[in-house]
């Protein structure tokens, strides 16, 4: 059973055009998007935008083996990428998404926010790619 959805994550071409988007069109506040990372093992920078309930994962290629090239090569203006929800224990989400049957696409792995996550297939889900991340430890107290 799934968790609090965590963030849902937008696929663009420049994450320093897009957190401006937020910031002035929006009125998200500077303090609230976080610094501009990088996870080259995942071939992503990233960065996040904490509204209220939620947050925006903002993803930018890095590098030219990144797996979001191809969306935004069809999705040039970038996109809603992924959503992601969290779960209690990582390796039993993988195992019952197997049990029924579901495309895992990776083993579990550190994410952006530094717990182990794990994809979902898009045809598993109405089209949509689900994030499944670890609940961080002593979160949501
Ligand atoms: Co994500």
């Amino acid at each position: 059973m799934i968790g609090r959805l965590n963030h849902v994550g937008v696929a663009v071409p420049s994450i320093e055009a897009a957190k401006a988007t937020y910031r002035d069109l929006y009125g998200v506040q500077e303090s609230a998007i976080t610094e501009t990372r990088e996870l080259p093992a995942q071939g992503v920078r990233f960065s996040f935008v904490n509204v209220e309930n939620s947050q925006i994962e903002l993803i930018e290629p890095l590098g030219e083996n990144s797996p979001i090239l191809k969306f935004l090569e069809r999705n040039p203006a970038g996109g809603q990428h992924h959503v992601c929800f969290e779960v209690a224990d990582i390796y039993a989400a993988r195992d019952e998404m197997q049990r029924k049957g579901a495309t895992v696409l990776n083993e579990p792995r550190i994410g952006a926010h530094g717990t182990l996550i794990i994809f979902v297939h898009p045809k598993n889900s109405n089209g949509v790619l689900i994030e499944l991340m670890e609940t961080p430890k002593g979160a949501h107290a």
